[in-house]
């Protein structure tokens, strides 16, 4: 049910931890499976993205895909993190089941969360980047309905 990339990234997740005075920190959740998610970045002057780190209180499957997006935005522009989409991070990952897409919506907004609490911190506007949802159930309905 599960790729081998899935069962690694779960296995071992890669940058699990926390940054003390990150960059960004974001943090997200879904109230329905009651997972959350914490993302912190580490950016430099150039706005590149030097370190990341994070943590779940979540499913196997949010843990395989916060760890591999932490491995594609790793070393990134800010720019180049935008286009880390919870598709990018499940095609990474040779696919999801279909019932575990949500999870992988979590890595996508908790680096949004993130970047949003950088560009705040810093009084600057990354383009393409709206206000993160804190919870991510709002609007997933939709989604799942179809499977
Ligand atoms: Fe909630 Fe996977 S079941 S994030």
């Amino acid at each position: 049910m599960y790729s081998e990339k899935v069962m690694d990234h779960f296995q071992h997740p890669r940058n699990v931890g926390e940054i003390e005075n990150a960059s960004g920190v974001g943090t997200v959740g879904n109230a329905k499976c009651g997972d959350i998610m914490r993302m912190y970045l580490d950016i430099d002057d150039n706005g590149i993205i030097q370190d990341v780190k994070f943590k779940t209180f979540g499913c196997g499957a949010a843990v395989a895909t916060s760890s591999m997006a932490t491995e594609l935005v790793k070393g990134k522009t800010i720019q180049e993190a935008m286009e880390v989409t919870n598709k990018a991070v499940m095609e990474a990952l040779d696919g999801l089941p279909p019932v575990k897409v949500h999870c992988s919506l979590l890595a996508e907004e908790a680096i949004h969360a993130a970047l949003w609490d950088y560009a705040e911190k810093h009084g600057i506007k990354i383009e393409g980047l709206e206000k993160p949802k804190s919870d991510i159930h709002e609007g997933e309905e939709e989604e799942e309905e179809e499977y």
